[in-house]
């Protein structure tokens, strides 16, 4: 069971994410508790500010200190457990590793970052984590927050019905997943690889993760360089290297 509290401006576009598929479910099921929380309850003014002018001139709108504060306060109370995320291309970049770490938290708050930045004071005071999703600029933190509560939920217990799933993912053990086929047979003259349909169970791992290892020697340098393989992966990789110098004499 884990908490994830989710500070937007944008309340709307959370909650229409968070009410579909396994993250829904797993909220119904008691698995995940994700609270939407609109900032501007958390403003005192009569426009319900939550932005303002940098100080010392220039361009772009900040998000202002006050409001940020007082919604941390009612939602972490000064509990120094509590992982504070603040989305942000400068921050630290999340893969599966950084999911399965904020996973295992019991309460994880996402402050979805704004204009063309966020007082100082919110990331020296109030945050633990700074977090992108990728070096790309986005409108707003709250497509961010939804990857990461995404990864993260699936991650929990009981998430996926299946116990066994996240295993199974790319990433989960270092290399990227094989490739799947379901019925028919055969589309168009494009056909299923006949091993997946003689039903010899060790043959299929075998393949399986030969092609696993194809796809990322192939595809992924950074992952295949990090990965240590296994005296049975240096047997299929040998094979794939054999296979591949008959096929270019
Ligand atoms: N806000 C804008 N772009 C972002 C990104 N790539 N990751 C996290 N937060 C962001």
């Amino acid at each position: 069971m884990i908490r994830i509290d989710v500070i937007t401006i944008l309340p709307e576009m959370i909650q229409q994410g968070i009410s579909h598929s396994i993250v829904r479910r797993a909220q119904e099921s008691g698995v995940a508790e994700i609270r939407v929380v609109d900032l501007r309850q958390y403003t005192h003014d009569r426009h319900r500010t939550t932005d303002d002018t940098p100080c010392g001139g220039g361009g772009g709108m900040i998000m202002k200190v006050e409001p940020v504060a007082e919604a941390l306060d009612d939602l972490v109370g000064g509990d120094a457990k509590v992982r504070v995320l603040l989305t942000d291309p400068q921050g630290r970049k999340f893969d599966q590793a950084f999911a399965r770490e904020l996973a295992t938290e019991e309460h994880v708050v996402i402050l979805c970052g704004h204009y063309e930045g966020v007082d100082e004071r919110i990331r020296q005071h109030l945050v633990t984590d700074e977090v992108s999703i990728g070096d790309y600029v986005l409108t707003g933190g709250e497509l961010p927050a939804l990857v990461i509560l995404d990864a993260v939920t699936r991650l929990q217990t009981g998430a996926l019905g299946d116990e066994g799933a996240p295993d199974r993912d790319s990433f989960a053990d270092g290399l990227l997943e094989h490739p799947h086929y379901t019925k028919p047979r055969e589309y168009r003259g494009w056909t299923v690889p006949d091993i997946l349909l003689e039903g010899n169970h060790a043959l299929i791992n075998r393949w399986r993760r030969k092609e696993q290892l194809r796809r990322t020697r192939d595809r992924r340098p950074d992952l295949w360089e990090a990965y240590t393989l296994t005296e049975l992966d240096k047997q299929l990789v040998k094979e794939l290297e054999n296979t591949e110098t008959d096929l270019c004499p």
